[in-house]
């Protein structure tokens, strides 16, 4: 199926690692231009010339998301370079382990870090994409329906996210801008990896979450998620917004107790 996305222009946030960079060449393969936008530097300019080296633009933006100013300066540099953007896609977030004990410091930064430059991106954006009748999608997180525990400020992050892409896609829908969002639950990242590796028997700790995983007893790949983020980047997806959808093999909402039969 032809997507319809060649030569439109997508800004993704946190692009350079995990479910982001899989996102960005999951773009990048149905012809889009792209400009990441990400605080580390390296990987994000080996994207860049990985791509220029094919005669494709996948333009690294540094900046730290957390910080309210750099968000206007990412979008404005991404306008400045490519002179349009379709779609956003805001991906970049940390599960910062803020929890009931961590206080009002800590909790906003959460906040600052998970679901401030969610608004922010969409709030500067918002003009070109209504010129565009573009598309944003958002990374959520199971989290927001079923808590993780000792993680509030991500928590709250996430459960936002979900209520902003409801109130988004009502706000932008009269201008053709469709909003919606994807939530991951276990997927192997280098984000995951650090937080699996904080516990005291990381490769017990994988084996166990597996087993409640229903469809195959795996992780998602962040390639799965990247799937329905650029369907719904794409005008294939015209129809569909307000949406949130769950790639996650099934295991937020089906019965854990369900023990698949042996194979004989
Ligand atoms: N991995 C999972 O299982 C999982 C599950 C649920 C939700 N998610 C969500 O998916 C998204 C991506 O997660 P991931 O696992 O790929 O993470 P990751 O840490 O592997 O990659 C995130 C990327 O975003 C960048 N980034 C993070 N905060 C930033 C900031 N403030 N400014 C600029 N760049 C920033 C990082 O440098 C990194 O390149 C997040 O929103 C996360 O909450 C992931």
């Amino acid at each position: 199926m032809d997507l319809q996305l060649q030569g439109q222009v997508a800004l993704v946030t946190g692009g350079s690692k995990g479910i982001g960079e899989a996102i960005v060449r999951a773009l990048l393969a149905e012809g889009m231009r792209v400009a990441n936008v990400n605080r580390s530097a390296d990987e994000g300019q080996a994207l860049e010339r990985e791509y220029a080296e094919r005669g494709q633009e996948c333009s690294f933006i540094q900046a730290d998301l957390s910080d309210a100013d750099s968000c206007q300066r990412a979008v404005q540099t991404a306008l400045d370079r490519f002179g349009r953007l379709d779609v956003v896609i805001n991906n970049a977030g940390v599960n910062d382990g803020a929890g009931l004990d961590a206080g009002a410091e800590r909790f906003i930064r959460s906040l600052q870090r998970n679901l401030v430059h969610y608004y922010l991106i969409v709030h500067h954006a918002r003009e070109e994409l209504i010129r565009r009748r573009g598309a944003v999608v958002n990374i959520g997180s199971k989290v927001a329906v079923t808590g993780q525990g000792g993680t509030s400020g991500y928590a709250a992050a996430k459960g936002a996210i979900n209520s902003l892409t409801r109130e988004w896609a009502l706000e932008l829908a009269q201008h053709g801008v469709r909003v919606n969002t994807v939530i991951p639950a276990e997927v192997w990242t280098p984000m995951y990896a650090e937080w699996l590796a904080t516990l005291p028997d990381p490769q017990q700790a994988r084996r166990d979450i597996e087993r409640l995983i229903p469809l195959g007893q795996r992780f998602t790949t962040a390639e799965e998620i990247a799937a329905m983020v650029v369907f719904l980047a794409s005008p294939r997806s015209a129809h569909t917004t307000g949406q949130i959808i769950y790639v996650d093999g099934g295991y937020t909402h089906l019965d854990r107790k369900y023990v698949p039969p042996a194979v004989t």
